[in-house]
């Protein structure tokens, strides 16, 4: 099964991005994860619809948006029209995830839940048809640089056993304090779609990304 590896932006230079995404395309990364806080749903505010449009003329990078922002059903056009190919919303931020997920992927987007790290996965069961990732937080969302947090790996396991019992392709994505030894730990558990951002933005951005790699195809 082949991992992918998402570096997430939220820990780069922000004076300039289009070299970091230069940097992470000569490493061969395909995924960009943005992340896209309103200072609400998250203690922490980021960037928005223009700024993504932006990175949009300059890469074909595909751009996994993970919004972390209170009514997210507003902000799925703006970041549709904007390019985002992943769209991913919490299920904390939503009281109606079937819905907002029927409106993803009526832009023909892909779709992507998130659970907080407290939040159970057993409602995971009545969405499964609507998702192409499944987003675990291993770190409570908002800020770059926390530590993983030990407990998800149980629900990570749990949530690989629900997408297999699905006989479904859908990415386990896990989110939050990734470095070289928690990436073992995530893919022993059964995660294919690893967030990092810290590790990979701490120094040189292309041995990291390899190093990381490397960890997780072993
Ligand atoms: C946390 C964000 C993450 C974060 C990951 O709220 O969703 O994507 O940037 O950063 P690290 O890898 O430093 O935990
Ligand atoms: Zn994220």
């Amino acid at each position: 099964m082949p991992i992918e590896i998402a570096p997430s932006i939220l820990n780069a230079d922000f004076s300039n991005l289009e070299l970091v995404i230069k940097q992470l395309e000569q490493s061969g990364v395909k995924y960009l994860h943005l992340d896209i806080m309103d200072g609400h749903f998250v203690p922490n505010l980021t960037f928005g619809p223009p700024v993504v449009k932006s990175l949009r003329s300059k890469t074909k990078l595909i751009f996994d948006v993970h919004l972390m922002v209170e009514k997210p059903e507003l902000l799925i056009e703006p970041f549709v029209d904007a390019g985002a190919d992943f769209i991913t919303v919490h299920w904390e931020s939503t009281k109606h995830p079937h819905r907002l997920l029927q409106k993803i992927r009526s832009f023909e987007k892909k779709t992507g839940l998130a659970l907080n790290p407290a939040t159970l996965p057993d409602n995971l069961e009545y969405l499964m048809e609507l998702l192409d990732l499944i987003l675990i937080m291993s770190v409570n969302p908002g800020f770059g640089g926390q530590s993983f947090i030990p407990s998800q790996i149980n629900k990570i396991k749990k949530v690989r056993e629900m997408i297999d019992r699905a006989n479904r392709k859908i990415f386990l994505g896990v989110d939050g304090g990734i470095n070289l030894q928690t990436a073992r730990n995530v893919v022993a558990a059964g995660a294919d779609f690893l967030v990092a951002g810290s590790f990979i933005f701490n120094g040189d951005i292309v041995k990291n990304y390899q190093e990381l790699l490397v960890i997780c195809s072993k």
